[in-house]
């Protein structure tokens, strides 16, 4: 496995680099948008294929390198479902997995220092965001942060973890790296209380300045989607009411380019085919199933995922692969829903 712990020193925060094998696929966690040079450089050197971007909570100390990342690699970004940024590729939620070749990251929903806040699992170890730092926890008065929601995500699931589990946070300002469950549980301050009212208590006196960038850092943080503009002008996006009257008719094929699991957990639209969006480049090419598919059938490809980022790359990679006369549902799935559209479950 390659596993790399990444710093920056200006805002304190970790970021992770995980992947199976060199020139395999790779996922990033929490990165910062100043560092996307490095990451990118890093990338090459370990021949990797950025395919996910990770944030474990709407961060505001740092501007997220999530939109960045997608931009320059293509790669699908995910946060939590209750984030208030306006757009990721994938929203996850308690019990979902992450994947991606040869790993896979447990979701756990752990809110309290805001309520978007996830720690995820991936084995002998876990990524606890800002909800369990080393000797510390993540500060509870901003963002829909709770303290009491926190003791529960700390005390009744992250600390349930084996001890020897080892925890790896967002940030550090120390110079700590890494802890396990069974060291914090012991020698953290803030975990050496009797209850959940103890615990409130503390957090509630903390009395700590605001983070210096959050004015600037939040709202960048909630405008991280693709901008998807010009393929509109280009006419190039169907509406949601648009799709929907499009159903059915022979001219045009719509092709899914969500994940599995996706698709159990929020039903497809009927009579479309599954692509999913990390195979896109192998599917448009010459001999590659959605390539031949068009070109036998004639029919107009109509890319759609969860809220319609894939599926505006999608767009974007087909154009580049010489098939020009595609497009996708703005908004993918979520928007067709909200316009009542039919779905298919189960
Ligand atoms: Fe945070």
């Amino acid at each position: 496995m390659i596993f790399r712990q990444l710093f920056d020193s200006v805002s304190g925060t970790y970021s992770y680099l995980l992947a199976s094998r060199p020139g395999g696929e790779a996922l990033i966690l929490d990165p910062v948008l100043e560092k996307a040079d490095r990451y990118c450089q890093l990338l090459r050197e370990l021949d990797l294929k950025l395919v996910k971007a990770v944030d474990t909570h709407l961060h505001a100390d740092h501007v997220t390198g999530l939109g960045e990342l997608r931009d320059r690699t293509q790669c699908i970004t995910i946060m939590g479902d209750q984030t208030k940024a306006d757009v990721v590729s994938m929203r996850v939620s308690d019990g979902d997995k992450i994947t991606i070749e040869g790993l896979a990251l447990d979701v756990m929903y752990t809110p309290g220092h805001t309520d978007d806040s996830y720690s995820y699992l991936m084995g002998d170890r876990v990524f606890t965001g800002d909800t369990l730092l080393i000797r510390g926890t993540g500060r509870t008065d901003f963002q829909n942060g709770s303290a009491r929601a926190q003791y529960d995500s700390i005390f009744n699931r992250l600390l349930k973890l084996p001890e020897e589990t080892l925890v790896f946070p967002a940030h550090d300002y120390k110079g700590d790296t890494v802890s396990t469950i069974g060291e914090e549980k012991r020698y953290n301050p803030r975990l050496q209380v009797r209850g959940i009212d103890e615990y409130v208590a503390l957090m509630g006196n903390l009395n700590l300045p605001n983070p210096k960038l959050m004015d600037v850092v939040i709202p960048a943080n909630m405008h991280v989607g693709l901008h998807q503009d010009e393929l509109a002008k280009e006419g190039r996006a169907l509406d949601a009411y648009e799709a929907i009257k499009s159903l059915g008719r022979p001219d045009v094929l719509l092709v899914d380019l969500r994940e599995n699991g996706e698709r159990a957990k929020h039903g497809t639209l009927p009579g479309a085919l599954h692509a999913p969006y990390p195979g896109i480049d192998d599917s448009l090419k010459p001999g590659g199933m959605l390539r031949e598919v068009a070109t036998a059938t004639g029919r107009r490809i109509v890319f759609f995922c969860a809220y319609g980022e894939r599926s505006a790359m999608a767009v974007a990679a087909a154009k580049e692969a010489g098939l020009a006369n595609t497009a996708h549902i703005a908004g993918g799935i979520d928007a067709w829903k909200k316009a009542g559209g039919p779905v298919l479950t189960g």
